[in-house]
């Protein structure tokens, strides 16, 4: 979308994947939906580097409003569990120098059956803005997929005409077989290229052997304002393994995906924190070309995926991802040329995360790389 928002892919805090619709704030206060977890969140995202690396949206998702509209037919919070409401929540996090997202469904009610949008679209635009929103996730539940390329441009309208930057997160294309990208970008700063992602490795191997295959070149529609969704970062959750935690976040950095974790902050691994806090990769997914990666090269029967983008001042991101789980690294082997480094003056390479010098390549060059099961090598290439 046009609207001066999402310059890069945004970065953030989304509670669905890690934290569902758990409301149960009587026998779980901790964990449930509710402005306490929502605050502490915004907390740990200030205090603890995540603020300073770049994360920015502190989003709720389903189940947070009452069952019923107001007397005035706007949405209201659940008063036991955002007892303050959302104004005083919007000016808490903007107080921590963060934005606060929300959420809603085109469709007559939520996926969890809450009150939806349809028939409301302005007056929940404009609550929203007056809210003090910064971010509006918008679902499709309960909806038609023919009425997507009316509902989304014109719940986009009224955003934009409260006068408040709203950044439009879409779950638009969802379920919709050939997707109108053009449409969807001029709408949305962020769509979802899929179902919701889930606490294991199979989830993230199929997001990316979805971005493998790239149907209708949908990787050319991600770029500055807008950009193609493969939903949350699981990083620090239970499902995956080290080495699979680099894989899926180095995957989104090279797919220049918006980063919205989905954790407990309160119980995080040092590794998960690092990971996240990466900045060599982070550098890469919020490069302001904003390419996203497509795939070069299938190697080890379809195993092994290479993966490139380009990056500003002619550099090129390399990712060689090993999806399989097979006891032992594999080695893999490619030419300069095959990953689009053809300047002959040569390049210095450098590790994605780490930020060392690891050599020096041209278009002739072999070069070997070991990459650990459902592991991940990423280098960054830049021309003498
Ligand atoms: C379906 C979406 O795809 C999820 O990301 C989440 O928003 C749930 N709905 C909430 O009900």
């Amino acid at each position: 979308a046009d609207n001066g928002l999402a310059r890069t892919p945004p970065m953030g805090w989304l509670d669905w994947e890690r934290f569902r619709c758990n409301t149960d704030c009587v026998n779980d206060p901790d964990n449930c939906i509710s402005e306490n977890l929502i605050k502490t969140m915004a907390d740990l995202m200030a205090s603890e580097g995540y603020k300073d690396a770049g994360y920015e949206y502190v989003c709720i998702d389903d189940c947070w409003p009452s069952h019923e509209r107001g007397p005035d037919g706007r949405l209201v919070p659940d008063p036991e569990r955002f007892p303050s409401g959302m104004k005083a929540l919007a000016d808490y996090v903007h107080s921590k120098g963060l934005k606060l997202g929300i959420y809603e469904d085109f469709g007559t009610e939520t996926c969890a059956k809450y009150p939806g949008s349809e028939f409301y679209l302005q007056t929940d635009a404009q609550t929203f803005a007056d809210w003090g929103i910064d971010l509006l996730k918008f679902d499709t539940c309960n909806s038609y997929s023919s009425d997507f390329q009316y509902g989304f441009p014109a719940m986009a309208f009224y955003l934009n005409q409260t006068g408040r930057p709203i950044l439009f997160s879409c779950e638009w294309p969802h379920g919709e077989s050939e997707s109108n990208f053009t449409a969807i970008r001029q709408a949305c700063n962020m769509w979802r290229t899929g179902l919701d992602i889930e606490d294991s490795w199979d989830s993230v191997v199929g997001v990316i052997d979805f971005y493998a295959k790239d149907a209708q070149n949908f990787s050319s529609f991600s770029g500055p304002g807008g950009w193609a969704d493969p939903d949350e970062v699981i990083v620090g959750d239970f499902g995956l393994s080290y080495e699979e935690e680099r894989a899926h976040f180095g995957m989104w950095a090279m797919f220049a995906s918006p980063l919205l974790m989905s954790v407990d902050l309160r119980n995080i691994r040092n590794s998960s924190k690092a990971l996240l806090q990466n900045r060599n990769i982070l550098a890469i997914n919020q490069d302001p070309l904003g390419h996203q990666a497509t795939l070069k090269m299938e190697l080890a029967n379809g195993y092994v995926y290479v993966f490139t983008r380009t990056l500003v001042d002619n550099k090129i991101a390399v990712a060689v991802l090993n999806k399989a789980f097979n006891g032992m690294p594999t080695s893999v082997t490619m030419t300069g040329k095959d990953l689009g480094l053809t300047d002959e003056s040569g390049y210095t390479i450098t590790d994605g995360f780490t930020g060392d010098q690891i050599g020096s390549y041209g278009p002739t060059s072999e070069i070997i790389q070991n990459v650990n099961p459902s592991g991940i090598v990423i280098f960054v290439a830049t021309p003498k």
